[in-house]
């Protein structure tokens, strides 16, 4: 026994060494090393670190990859900076060469050569040219026979591409995304059928998408989003049998959705969004589906009511439309995201077993006509980060158990009827970023331990029915930029306020009253500053003038009276509907002085400077791109 494991270990260690020695020991042949060392005197050496003289093995190069026999069969030269397309000529002299990846450099063009020579080498199987500065119309491919992957996407290339496909017979996978191609898709995509992915998104392609796509069995991705298509779907697209991915967003198509997508068992990602598709939503669409986005389209007819509730479903939007009838009540447990603002539904939000939706991260069913309550069940959503009911007919009060949602960031339940008070359980929303129940019916104060939502930026309870006074702790919130409170029944004193308030404070329309309280000068960053519609009286405090930040300043519609200080020009100052406000009766010396020691900082000066510069050299860049273009395209014709 322990002989044949010896005698096994010293078999498997022989071959072992058999296979390392090649790579160890063999070097290419002389005429590949020619070759590899004229290429590295081409590049720049600093760059790219190719030195026959350090290393005269060029399979140890950077980026080279050798088969066991020492044959250069891999060249990735992605981001070597190259500029200079000459190499593109020398390299065909490799003629084991499997794989160029040129990707990610600035060559403008393909040298000629490239394509008479490269075309002969039987082997070669991938190029890619990604992210370069290539431009004008392509050269068509002869040769490259057994060449499957092709990747020209993000370049300035343009024309149209049927003959590139007609040519290239064992062609498995072309990417043109990011081009100025045009014309429209053709009908031939490659004599052999061997096409398996189909990549022509963001480019010009105008007409419709060919029915012949559907002779194309082994396509298993097609992504024709952002061009000028038009037409509908065809619906042999349904016979692609292999299809996983289809995506066909921002182009013009219309038409009904077909229904037989839903017989291709592996299609797992939809997205049609931004386009006229009309009529209804095909019943069992999502029966395979992981992913279905069919936003901002004009889907008319109501929610299947088995569309939620597939197994596989994660992510379904169909924002933006027009549908209308009620929410099906059976969601699929592996839900991530699930947005359906937006559209005409109606009926209440179904009480689900929230609990099994361990998934659920994002729930948007705002700008609806949903009625009835919030479901107390949806605080069971362990995971949700958004929560967007906003502008439905909610009714009811504040479901207590939303305080449960220990990872909720955002909550949005603005333009409802929501009445009652607000739970203080909302205080234990420990990662709240943005809460906003404006426009609603809420009534009582607000909990004075909103203090610990220590992460939220945006507090907005505007238009409610809230009175007592604003709670002192709400100075300690230290995330806060902005609170609006504007039309309500607040009054009382105001002792402190959080700090960081930049975006806005706003208390108008209120009850406040007596003089304007000394904690607004601790707001250093504060840009805008609405106390107007209370009943503040006395003198406007001179500290105003001090808030560096400060831009919009709306003391109207209160009793203040007395001299108005004087603010810089950038500040815009409303002050109408007061008792008896004079202004400043100092002759214009004193206001010139005031002027001189203006206000303005040297180094927001500078930065001003700065900004306006680096707009302008932008402008620039982005109006000569522009021209650069058109010119393009006038030479083209
Ligand atoms: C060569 O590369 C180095 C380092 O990346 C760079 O500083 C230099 O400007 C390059 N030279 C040329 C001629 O491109
Ligand atoms: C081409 O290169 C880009 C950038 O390096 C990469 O993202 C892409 O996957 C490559 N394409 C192929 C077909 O390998
Ligand atoms: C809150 O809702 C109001 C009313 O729709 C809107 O104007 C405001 O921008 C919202 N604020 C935030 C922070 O979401
Ligand atoms: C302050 O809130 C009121 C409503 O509550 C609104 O009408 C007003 O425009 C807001 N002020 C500013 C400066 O946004
Ligand atoms: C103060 O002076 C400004 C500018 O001359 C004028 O527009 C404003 O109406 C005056 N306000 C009062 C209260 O007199």
């Amino acid at each position: 026994m322990i002989l044949r494991l010896q005698g096994c270990f010293s078999s498997f260690l022989l071959s072992f060494l058999f296979l390392l020695y090649p790579l160890a020991f063999s070097q290419p042949s002389a005429y590949q090393i020619a070759t590899m060392t004229k290429l590295s005197q081409l590049f720049n050496s600093s760059a790219v670190g190719w030195d026959v003289t350090k290393q005269s093995n060029p399979c140890s190069w950077k980026g080279v990859t050798c088969s066991a026999g020492s044959l250069i069969t891999e060249l990735s030269l992605s981001g070597f900076g190259l500029s200079s397309s000459e190499f593109l000529s020398v390299v065909c002299n490799i003629s084991s060469l499997q794989s160029l990846d040129a990707s990610e450099n600035q060559l403008s063009s393909i040298p000629s050569e490239f394509f008479t020579y490269c075309g002969k080498i039987g082997g070669l199987k991938l190029l890619n040219f990604s992210r370069n500065g290539l431009k004008g119309p392509l050269v068509s491919f002869i040769g490259f026979v057994e060449l499957e992957f092709l990747d020209l996407s993000y370049n300035f290339l343009g024309g149209n591409i049927s003959l590139l496909l007609d040519e290239l017979v064992s062609l498995k996978s072309l990417n043109v995304s990011g081009n100025l191609f045009g014309g429209s898709i053709p009908s031939n995509l490659g004599k052999s059928k061997a096409l398996e992915q189909l990549v022509l998104s963001v480019n010009s392609f105008t007409g419709e998408i060919p029915e012949e796509i559907a002779d194309y069995g082994n396509l298993t991705l097609i992504d024709l989003s952002v061009n000028h298509l038009s037409g509908s779907i065809p619906s042999r697209i349904g016979e692609l049998a292999k299809l996983k991915v289809l995506i066909l967003s921002q182009n013009n198509l219309n038409g009904g959705i077909p229904t037989n997508l839903s017989s291709i068992s592996t299609l797992s990602r939809f997205a049609a969004k931004q386009n006229n598709f009309s009529g209804p939503i095909p019943s069992d669409l999502t029966k395979h589906l992981k992913n279905l986005d069919l936003s901002y389209n004009k889907l008319t007819g109501s929610i299947p009511e088995d569309l939620l509730s597939s197994a596989n479903l994660q992510t379904l939007d169909l924002s933006y439309n027009s549908l209308e009838g009620s929410i099906p009540d059976k969601i699929s447990p592996r839900m991530v995201r699930l947005r359906l603002g937006s559209n005409a539904l109606n009926g209440s939000i179904p009480s689900l077993n929230f609990a099994a939706l361990e998934n659920l991260t994002y729930l948007e069913l705002d700008s609806n006509r949903l009625t009835g309550t919030i479901p107390p069940q949806l605080g069971d959503c362990q995971n949700l980060a958004l929560l967007n009911l906003a502008q439905n007919k909610l009714n009811g009060s504040l479901p207590a158990q939303l305080g449960n949602l220990s990872g909720l960031q955002v909550m949005k339940l603005q333009l409802n009827d929501l009445g009652g008070e607000i739970p203080v359980e909302f205080s234990q929303l420990k990662t709240l970023s943005q809460l906003n129940i404006s426009w609603n019916s809420l009534t009582g104060s607000i909990p004075s331990s909103f203090s610990n939502l220590q992460q939220l930026r945006n507090l907005n309870l505007q238009g409610n029915h809230l009175s007592g006074s604003i709670p002192d702790s709400i100075g300690n919130m230290n995330s806060l930029i902005e609170l609006q409170l504007g039309e309500n029944q607040l009054s009382g004193p105001i002792l402190k306020l959080p700090e960081k308030l930049q975006i806005g404070l706003n208390l108008s329309s209120n009850l406040f009253e007596g003089p304007i309280p000394d904690s607004l000068s601790s707001l250093t960053v504060l840009e805008v500053l609405d106390l107007s519609h209370n009943n503040f009286s006395g003198e406007i405090p001179e500290f105003f003038t001090q808030m560096q930040s400060l831009v919009q300043l709306i003391l109207s519609y209160n009793q203040l009276s007395g001299i108005v200080p004087k603010f810089s020009f950038h500040v815009s100052v409303n002050l109408s509907g007061n008792l008896s406000l004079r202004n400043g009766t100092e002759p214009n010396a004193s206001l010139e002085k005031e002027r001189r020691q203006s206000r303005i900082p040297v180094a927001v000066v500078i930065l001003m400077a700065v900004a306006a510069g680096v707009y302008a050299a932008g402008l620039i860049t982005v109006m000569c791109s522009f021209f650069l273009r058109i010119i393009r395209s006038i030479r083209k014709e």
